[in-house]
């Protein structure tokens, strides 16, 4: 644009092409263009150019203000982000050295027996030593973390008060008299030798029996804290003793994580299913229950994980256990066995009434305003729809009861309070699951009612023998192990041997015969059903029918004695249960039946035996001569042992 202006030779041809350009109304150019004198013209164009430089001045002026202007607010923008930054770094080292500092000073000032404060504070100088992002540091938090909440010292300040003991253990359990006499003269001991090495408690009995729940009430008994691990599901040692920190992921083992979930060094701690640990673990469950519950050794329990000793010796171990045979010696040694029995009728009546049904009602937001159970249907519940040693099932079927009510409450249609009466059982709960009377209403040659013990509780068993053309053979099912099989060819043997003349009507040389054990997947073993298999088989050579309302256990031997056997009170709560009327057993289990609930022991009958004779006698009422050896030359049948 200047090249052009330059080109323009006169001052006329200058303002001509400059005017457009100007920085002025046009109304104003046009005048200027019009102004006839050239000198004039000359003139006023300066006058124009003079204002616009002044206009042009105030312009940089206030273009350079605003430059100034926004370059300060930009600057200062920029200076508060990288104050921030710095702040934030500032920030960063002093939370850094707070931190740090924190962990030092609550090391100190926690309450940490010497050894556990020099660990720790190994730990810190570790962590001190770290940079600020350094990859240990949330590994070394976390086990500082744990060796802070451990409860090293801190204990329950409670007394131990026996009246008050027995009150909470009244409380929530109904009977078990015996149980609660044990656990207060426990915790009698307790108190009066103030020592530091408890014993520990295992309760042992079927399902459903209040092992667990025991544990809670001697807890709160106690004013203590309660903690519990089921071993049950443990697999691997490390879930016991801790994984050592040199894993990825590494954890404290169960029993430690739960003292510090405790928060005090002397709760009651349940090992609940001590006996399924010892059947699904791989390693040695045994050494590393020991060292838990050993008190000789349980004052320095090692966690791989936390790598200082911890003492347990303050703790109060009650372990729970279906059955004791499971668990190895050296630990069933150190504890004191409690054992649990089923429940009769009655006691599971009372224990429904009482603590189940108003336990179910709260569950479901529930009260006796809206849903009654009368005592009718309560037995009815108990008797018909459950067959089992312990009350769970009970609970179980009462809290359905509960659901299907509440839905009616809901829907709105229905008069409160919902009263449930037998009547109502089979709509609520359906069929009647229980139909044992009717396995024992037909008398069969040759089926037998037996008694087994198993660690859910008794259970009757039906033992089957029946025979077909063949020759000679033995034929046993339904999963028997060895020694019950050997208890089938000493009573065969005992028979041909014995009985031989009152088996008119079976020839050995051309039958075989088929002993049979319902239910056949699942194993059975022992050498209790001895004179059952005897029974069975003298019932079905003779042809005569056993009462199956009778019951029997009690092993054989070849020369024809009945001895003793275990179970017996399982056994006989299971009997009664099942409707049995009479049960015959080894005089010598006389003694066992103590403490059968009256109850039970009024509702049958007891037959004392000696020998396969007097069994016979009872059952078959075939009387054979007294004969207390054996005498091979007597008997017409062949012996012989397969
Ligand atoms: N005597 C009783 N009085 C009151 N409630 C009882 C009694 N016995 C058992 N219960 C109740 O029955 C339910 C089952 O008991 P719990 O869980 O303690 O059984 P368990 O013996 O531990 O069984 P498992 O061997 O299967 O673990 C609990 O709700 C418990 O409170
Ligand atoms: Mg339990």
């Amino acid at each position: 644009m200047m090249a052009i202006a330059d080109r323009q030779e006169t001052i006329t041809k200058l303002i001509g092409f400059s005017a457009p350009y100007l920085n002025a109304a046009n109304q104003e150019k046009q005048e200027l263009l019009e102004i006839r004198s050239v000198h004039e013209r000359g003139i006023k164009f300066l006058d124009h150019l003079i204002k616009q430089k002044e206009s042009m001045k105030l312009q940089i002026e206030m273009a350079n203000k605003f430059a100034e202007s926004t370059n300060k607010q930009y600057r200062h923008a920029m200076l508060r982000q990288q104050m921030k930054e710095i702040q934030k770094e500032l920030d960063e080292d002093k939370s850094e050295k707070k931190e740090k500092k924190d962990y030092r000073q609550m090391v100190e000032e926690a309450d940490l027996p010497e050894y556990a404060r020099e660990a720790a504070l190994e730990e810190v100088d570790k962590l001190e030593a770290q940079g600020p992002n350094g990859h240990e540091e949330g590994m070394i938090k976390t086990y500082l973390d744990l060796i802070l909440a451990l409860p090293w010292n801190e204990k329950s300040d409670s007394e131990i008060d026996l009246k008050f003991a027995r009150e909470v253990l009244n409380r929530d359990h109904y009977g078990l008299e015996k149980v609660k006499d044990r656990i207060v003269q426990h915790l009698a001991v307790m108190k009066l030798t103030e020592k530091k090495r408890g014993t520990i408690l295992l309760f042992e009995g079927p399902p459903g029996t209040g092992k667990t729940s025991l544990g809670k009430s001697i807890a709160e008994a106690l004013g203590r804290k309660y903690v519990r691990v089921s071993l049950g599901g443990i697999r691997d040692e490390a879930e016991i003793r801790g994984h050592r920190r040199t894993y990825i992921g590494a954890l404290p083992g169960r029993i430690i994580s739960e003292m510090k979930k405790a928060g005090q060094r002397d709760p009651v701690f349940v090992l609940d299913e001590v006996d399924k640990l010892m059947t699904a673990y791989s390693g040695d469950p045994a050494s590393a229950l020991l060292e838990v519950l050993d008190p000789e050794q349980n004052d320095s329990f090692s966690d791989r994980y936390l790598d200082i000793v911890f003492d347990l010796s303050d703790v109060l171990f009650i372990a729970t256990a279906n059955t004791v045979s499971s668990i190895p010696a050296p630990l069933l040694d150190r504890m004191e066995v409690i054992s649990i029995s089923s429940y009769t009728n009655t006691e599971k009546f009372h224990i429904g009434r009482d603590h189940l049904i108003p336990a179910v009602l709260d569950e479901h937001g529930l009260n006796t305003d809206k849903l009654q159970i009368s005592d009718e249907a309560l037995r009815g519940v108990i008797e018909k729809y459950t067959r089992e040693a312990g009350v769970r099932g009970l609970k179980k079927q009462l809290a359905k009861i509960a659901r299907v009510s509440s839905e009616k409450i809901v829907n709105g249609d229905i008069e409160l309070p919902i009263r449930v009466t037998t009547e109502q059982l089979e709509d609520i709960l359906g069929r009647k699951t229980v139909r044992l009377e009717d396995a024992l209403k037909d008398d069969f040659p040759g089926v037998v009612t037996g008694l087994a013990w198993t660690p859910v509780g008794g259970e009757i068993l039906f033992i089957e023998s029946t025979f077909m053309p063949g020759k000679g053979e033995l034929v046993l099912t339904g999963q028997l192990g060895d020694v019950m099989k050997e208890s089938a060819r000493i009573s065969l043997s005992l028979i041909r041997s014995r009985l031989a003349n009152q088996i008119t009507h079976f020839d050995f040389a051309v039958n075989d015969i088929h002993i049979h054990v319902p239910a056949g997947s699942t194993p059975k073993d022992g050498p209790s059903a001895g004179i059952t298999l005897f029974t069975s088989l003298a019932s079905l050579l003779t042809g005569r029918a056993v009462d199956t309302k009778t019951a029997m256990t009690g092993e054989i031997t070849l020369r024809g004695t009945v001895l003793p056997v275990g179970g017996i009170k399982e056994k006989v709560l299971a009997a009664h249960r099942a409707g049995i009327k009479r049960i015959i057993m080894s005089s010598e289990n006389k003694n066992d039946l103590q403490d059968i609930p009256e109850e039970t022991a009024n509702a049958i009958e007891f037959n004392f035996v000696d020998r396969i004779e007097d069994v016979i006698d009872l059952t078959l009422d075939i009387k054979l001569p007294e004969q207390v050896i054996l005498d091979f030359s007597e008997s017409t049948g062949e012996m012989k042992t397969q």
